[in-house]
């Protein structure tokens, strides 16, 4: 490829919590690439940029677009929401094999702003994501085990394992109904909202796509 291609981890989305090695990698791209809001994060770093935004739809047409300029010359950023190796449903693996020269950027994710709000000890805690394309019901189980066995959960929410699917599944599995959890919701934006309470509490309740869930604190 002639043109240099990054993977930047632009943080949990408010622009405090970009990196000087990701603003760098923006600044020496001609083309930025992103979700929305991964794009918004970094909006004023992009106004003389391409800016390429990717839905979960034509994200293969766009890579394809994105390895014609590259290969063209045109230096790219990729953006990825936190730390580009973090949970990525829709797959950095695929963008790995595409550009295998990437340099990635690593980036803040959302999980170590929670466990920072949540005064959380990594060594304390277990780290669960279900943004897994698999069958849920392995991560379900480790969930319960972990629960069961007193442990400390931050998970990653999804929509089809939302905050209050998870105080559905805890409490049908018999698990207490006074069991704190508190669910991180918007984090660093402007409408970031923050749940505190018990499963029973939780019940119903209802929270967008950007959620990080601390269960057993
Ligand atoms: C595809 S994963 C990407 C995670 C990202 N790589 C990271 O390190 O934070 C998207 C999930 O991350 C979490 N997330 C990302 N940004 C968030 C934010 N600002 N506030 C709360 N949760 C967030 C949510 O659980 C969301 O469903």
């Amino acid at each position: 490829m002639k043109g240099k291609i990054w993977v930047v981890g632009i943080g949990p989305g408010s622009p405090e919590y970009l990196t000087q090695k990701a603003i760098k990698a923006i600044e020496g791209s001609d083309i930025v690439a992103g979700y929305d809001l991964c794009l918004n994060a970094v909006r004023d770093l992009t106004h003389d940029k391409t800016i390429i935004e990717m839905t979960w739809s034509n994200r293969n047409e766009r890579l394809d677009h994105i390895t014609r300029e590259v290969t063209s010359g045109k230096n790219c950023s990729i953006l990825r929401s936190g730390d580009p190796n973090f949970s990525g449903s829709s797959g950095i693996e695929d963008i790995y094999d595409r550009f295998p020269d990437a340099e990635i950027i690593s980036g803040i994710s959302s999980v170590q702003i929670a466990a920072a709000k949540s005064k959380l000890a990594w060594g304390e805690i277990v780290l669960l994501t279900f943004h897994v394309s698999e069958d849920l019901e392995k991560k379900k189980q480790n969930l319960l085990d972990s629960v069961r066995g007193g442990l400390i959960v931050l998970l990653l929410s999804e929509s089809r394992f939302m905050p209050k699917d998870v105080a559905k599944f805890l409490l049908s599995s018999s698990i207490d109904d006074k069991m704190p959890i508190t669910v991180y919701e918007n984090l660093t934006l402007e409408n970031e909202r923050v749940f505190h309470g018990n499963l029973k509490e939780l019940t119903g309740k209802t929270f967008t796509y950007l959620s990080v869930v601390v269960i057993g604190k």
